[in-house]
């Protein structure tokens, strides 16, 4: 079965964690365009969205879906995101798309966060996907030294402006084999507005898509 239509499994199945009536956070890339687009075809009742990107929004918008701003509404019910890496913890690596800063605010203001992948993002540890880092860009260089003397190899994505104006770097090579303490120690380099793992704030739910049926681990 192609990727393709394991995403769109995925999706599916996070339709049965969205509580009707209610504004839900809703994140950003290729298994959650999937996601809006079902909510749209089943007519899912949502009372709007909050949207972790410019795309996302655009998206959501021409399904007719309201997007809403975070500060006018409270916490969330359920976030519904994808991610570039998932270990059986339940921690993410994200950023693939660039929208990773706005995926931790809204994952922060979410009480539950499903998590969609197909299989191949399935991992015994995070690292093989380079990490996300998104960085002031007058820190650039500053930000790239630091993370290459933690033994990393940031590769700086070029022409890539994130929707809050700043630059990515994509960390290869780093050992990451303290998940929360490594987010935490990269969000104190100045000039880093966050890094791509999500282990302070795990997903509380992730929906690993097989050609067989879709695995819920929590
Ligand atoms: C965007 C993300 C995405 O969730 C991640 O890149 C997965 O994308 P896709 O569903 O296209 O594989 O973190 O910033």
């Amino acid at each position: 079965m192609d990727q393709d239509r394991l995403k769109r499994m995925a999706a599916e199945a996070a339709l049965d964690y969205v509580p009707r009536g209610e504004v839900i956070g809703v994140g950003t890339g290729s298994t959650v365009n999937h996601f809006i687009d079902l909510l749209a075809e089943r007519r899912i009742d949502v009372a709007g969205a909050v949207s972790s990107s410019e795309a996302s929004t655009a998206r959501l918008r021409r399904h007719g879906i309201e997007v809403l701003d975070l500060n006018d509404v409270g916490d969330l019910p359920v976030y519904v995101d994808g991610a570039d890496e998932a270990t059986r913890h339940l921690h993410l690596t994200k950023g693939g798309g660039g929208a990773l800063t706005r995926e931790k605010i809204v994952a922060a203001a979410s009480r539950t966060f499903v998590c969609i992948v197909d299989e191949s993002k399935l991992a015994d540890r995070l690292g093989r996907f380079p990490l996300p880092v998104e960085v002031i860009p007058m820190a650039r260089s500053l930000v790239a030294r630091r993370l290459a003397a933690r033994g990393g190899r940031p590769v700086w994505r070029q022409g890539f402006v994130t929707d809050n104006g700043n630059v990515i770097l994509d960390v290869h090579d780093l050992e990451i084999l303290e998940p929360a303490r490594l987010e935490s120690e990269l969000n104190d380099i100045p000039g880093v507005v966050t890094n791509g793992l999500f282990a302070l704030r795990p997903a509380d739910v992730l929906l690993v898509a097989r050609a067989d049926g879709v695995q819920t681990l929590r």
